[in-house]
């Protein structure tokens, strides 16, 4: 049985859509029949997935349509990963009360973690009591040792109706670059920390899913 993963959070540029792709991506490398769905007017995961199949690339990613009934998502066979965006806070708020999971990327920062907690609080009347939250920060420096990262780690560790994943992204330039040619990061570039970290956070989500190093 899939899983729902509505992948959220208040502000623009946290790597909502980015993590999204990567996601699906990998699900399909490992032979997960995968959809995605794209609820952020913004549409990036749309382009991404558009641009993966004008250039042709395997495994292609299935796309829901973004008006389906969302009491239908339920019915999907296998893993569906939903981007979500505050452009579009009715779609995000029945997603989310759809979803087995919500998974939230952090950049580090003070204005990141206090709309980290707001966001926590809007969407606790809308999840389902089984949909577990998930934290993870994204974008720190490369080392992680530096205050900002340090001092978010801190203050997300506190909040209380989330849980923290222990894997984390860093800024790499790897992430950007895949991305403006369709591809996963550890497509275009699988023997980068990058594409390392990636795959922690993949692992770290899917515990069940044998990982294997399919583009080799
Ligand atoms: N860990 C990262 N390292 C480098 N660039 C990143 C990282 N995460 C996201 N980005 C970049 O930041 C930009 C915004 O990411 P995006 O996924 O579109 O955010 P959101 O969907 O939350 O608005 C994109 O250009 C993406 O490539
Ligand atoms: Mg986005």
């Amino acid at each position: 049985m899939g899983m729902i993963t509505v992948i959220g959070n208040l502000k623009g540029g946290s790597g909502k859509s980015t993590v999204a792709f990567n996601l699906a991506v990998w699900l399909a490398w490992h032979k997960r029949k995968v959809s995605v769905l794209d609820l952020d007017p913004q549409k990036t995961l749309t382009d991404l997935i558009e641009l993966r199949q004008e250039e042709d690339y395997e495994p292609p990613i299935a796309m829901l349509p973004s008006d389906m009934p969302l009491d239908k998502l339920k019915d999907e066979e296998g893993d569906v990963l939903i981007d979500v965006g505050v452009a579009n806070l009715p779609g995000m708020f029945t997603a989310i009360s759809q979803a087995d999971r919500v998974l939230i990327p952090v950049v580090p920062g003070q204005a990141d973690v206090w709309s980290t907690q707001r966001f926590l609080g809007m969407i606790a009347s809308h999840r389902p009591p089984k949909c577990e939250v998930l934290m993870f920060l994204n974008r720190t420096d490369a080392l992680g040792g530096s205050k900002e990262t340090k001092e978010a780690s801190a203050a997300i560790a506190m909040l209380k109706s989330a849980s923290v994943l222990p894997t984390r992204l860093s800024q790499r330039i790897w992430l950007c670059r895949s991305l403006s040619e369709g591809l996963a990061v550890f497509e275009l570039s699988p023997n980068e920390k990058a594409s390392h970290e990636f795959l922690g956070l993949a692992k770290a989500l899917y515990p069940k899913i044998k990982a294997k190093q399919p583009w080799k």
